[in-house]
């Protein structure tokens, strides 16, 4: 990879901001210039835990005062759920060339229509880190087995999302994303019921994805364009932990968790094994994302696809509002 000296930026420099920082660590001309966080003790933390890479890491309280100072190429956006949108549209405002930003891409149709319309006008690569499309097994299963044509035309995909934090925009983003990644289409209209309780949970309330309580589990019906159909399994949340999902073809199925796949044809089981890659999940999003910014081309997980997932949710709670029934999709922001 040939990098021309580009500058990095972390907005959200707590546990998953270092994490995306690690994703350049050892990139020939690739700069960490600055983090951003409202908490100094965490600022502090970050520049100490990479001053043996780069030893002039600038540190800001204000993302504005950061983007206006440091020309910066990248940026990764590690802050709380519903924090995103404003950092995203004013990186890509400021001129700033990928941004990686963390799931759920926007926690209301509104903002993540702002998010889209910045970038897009803007010519920003932005990239939603939902992390399974860099874990090799998830995308080998995706590229080679089901692209591939091993179990035939995909016909619905399953996914269950199920213990304590099942909550629905948290961990449940990534489990909407993983559905549209096998299901390869876009999600015409959704049915949805919500965990009891929350009958009334008609847009975001969540506390930035940390108390479960805060949003609910939920169960949803997707249908996409190509006739594919989507089953979104979430909770409640007193199930035991767990993730995974079953994409059922023509001529098969296949069952894929974080732990390992298997593919299924009539009596025959085959275990899918996964290649081997020497950076993989969080970082290897971000790296890959600072290889586009040097090289061109699309991310694996676009923005148009977190854009997705934002709809697929929104749409969950507005099915919910109205009796559990149809909702076409895409919503409008308004
Ligand atoms: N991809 C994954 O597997 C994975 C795993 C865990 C968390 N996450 C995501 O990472 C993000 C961060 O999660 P978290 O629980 O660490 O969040 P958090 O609420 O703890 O916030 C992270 C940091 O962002 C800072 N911050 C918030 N708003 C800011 C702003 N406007 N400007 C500067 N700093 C700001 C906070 O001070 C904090 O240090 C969330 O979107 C979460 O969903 C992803």
């Amino acid at each position: 990879m040939d990098m021309a000296n580009l500058r990095v930026g972390v907005i959200g420099c707590s546990g998953i901001g270092t994490t995306h920082a690690s994703g350049i660590v050892g990139l020939p001309n690739v700069e960490l210039a600055a983090g951003c966080d409202f908490v100094q003790s965490t600022l502090d933390a970050f520049k100490e835990k990479y001053q043996d890479n780069w030893d002039n890491i600038s540190l800001y309280t204000n993302h504005q005062e950061m983007l206006a100072a440091e020309n910066l190429d990248v940026v990764t956006v590690a802050t709380s759920d519903h924090r995103h949108a404003d950092l995203v549209v004013d990186a890509a405002n400021a001129g700033v060339k990928g941004i990686f930003c963390e799931k759920p891409m926007a926690t209301s149709v509104e903002d993540a229509d702002r998010m889209m319309e910045a970038t897009e006008r803007n010519g920003t690569i932005l990239s939603i880190d939902h992390t399974r499309r860099w874990q090799p097994l998830w995308r080998h299963t995706h590229d080679v087995i089901v692209g591939g044509g091993r179990i035939g035309d995909v016909q619905y995909v399953i996914g269950t999302l199920s213990g304590g934090r099942a909550m629905l925009f948290r961990n449940g983003t990534h489990l909407v994303d993983a559905i549209c990644y096998f299901a390869d289409s876009e999600p015409e209209w959704v049915s949805a019921e919500l965990e009891d309780g929350y009958e009334d949970y008609n847009e975001y309330k969540g506390d930035g994805g940390h108390v479960p309580a805060t949003e609910p589990s939920a169960h949803g019906y997707i249908h996409f364009a190509n006739g594919v159909r989507g089953y979104y399994a979430g909770g409640p949340k007193t199930t035991l932990s767990g993730f995974r999902v079953e994409i059922v073809g023509t001529n098969g199925y296949i069952l894929i968790s974080d732990k390992g796949a298997t593919l299924h044809q009539d009596d025959a089981v085959e275990t899918i094994e996964a290649p081997s890659w020497d950076m993989t999940g969080i970082p290897a999003g971000v790296r890959e994302l600072v290889g586009l910014v040097a090289e061109g081309g699309q991310p694996v997980s676009p923005g148009s696809e977190g854009y997705k997932v934002v709809q697929i949710i929104i749409g969950f709670l507005t099915s919910q509002q109205r009796d559990n029934g149809k909702v076409k999709l895409p919503l409008s922001g308004g």
